[in-house]
């Protein structure tokens, strides 16, 4: 089911391997972009750029640690590098944390949250707006949570990064509206990813758990994010900047 919707962009995915990214990077191609999936990954990056291509799509894959300012870089360049220009970018990525309480939680499991998921954000966008500024355009989507809005014990680096991640996108959002580049974070409730399999123990477990907390009564599914970030990604959200789309089952309405 194409619609053209990014036809003759080029985007790129961060934490492409699978999950959320895996769909966005499989709705981007269909809608008609050339994409580069970015991630740790690179074996299950590969398999995924490989099927998109053998549907008929146009789709690399890159190794990229998004807290590696070098990585970032040479991964964006090697994408510019075989499709022009980038102008659509899903800031994606994150880190696993363990859920622990801030008092008695390691130094080193606060930076890894900080470093992958909010500096991971800032070096992919860093070196995607120079993109964008070379393509005329742009748009940037961020993934943050409903965690950004809505406290939860024990997952203080998580809700933490992702709060400030709306910040960011409203600060790149400001810096740039001249520039037609525009950039919003998408705020996920509980999807069914292998994220929440291997919190949870198995996705059933996560969907028997978890699934009632959202007053839908269930986990979205990584395809009702997918289709939120091609709304973001393309024209179809044009006068949309500095904004966060809560997709989330009703989790943050109480
Ligand atoms: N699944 C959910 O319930 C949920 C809810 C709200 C928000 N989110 C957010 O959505 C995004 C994707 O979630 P998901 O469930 O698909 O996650 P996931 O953990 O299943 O997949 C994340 C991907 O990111 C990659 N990755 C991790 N660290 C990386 C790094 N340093 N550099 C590059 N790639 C890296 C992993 O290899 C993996 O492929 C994340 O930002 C997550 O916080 C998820």
């Amino acid at each position: 089911m194409a619609n053209d919707l990014l036809a003759g962009k080029v985007a790129v995915v961060t934490g492409a391997a699978q999950g959320i990214g895996l769909a966005t990077a499989r709705a981007f191609a269909a809608e008609g972009a050339a994409v580069g999936l970015l991630d740790l990954n690179e074996a299950k990056a590969g398999d995924a750029a490989a099927a998109i291509e053998a549907m008929g799509g146009r789709a690399m894959a890159g190794v990229c640690d998004v807290s590696d300012e070098a990585s970032v870089s040479a991964a964006i360049e090697a994408v510019a590098d075989k499709f022009g220009p980038i102008s659509v970018g899903m800031c994606n990525a994150a880190t696993l944390t363990p859920k622990v309480a801030i008092a008695d939680m390691a130094l080193e499991d606060w930076n890894q949250a900080l470093s992958v998921n909010l500096t991971g954000v800032f070096l992919t966008a860093k070196y995607l707006i120079p993109q964008m500024l070379a393509a005329g355009s742009g748009s940037i989507v961020i993934t943050a949570s409903q965690m950004a809005r809505v406290a939860t014990p024990l997952r203080g680096p998580y809700c933490a990064t992702k709060g400030a991640l709306l910040q960011l996108a409203k600060v790149i959002a400001l810096e740039h509206a001249g520039d037609g580049i525009r950039a919003n974070t998408l705020s996920p409730g509980g999807i069914a990813t292998d994220r929440l399999a291997r919190q949870y123990g198995d996705l059933d477990r996560a969907e028997r758990e978890w699934g009632p907390a959202h007053p839908m009564g269930r986990l979205g599914q990584p395809g009702e994010i997918a289709r939120a970030a091609v709304y973001l990604a393309s024209d179809e959200s044009s006068f949309m900047t500095g904004a966060d789309l809560l997709i989330d089952g009703g989790y943050a309405a109480r």
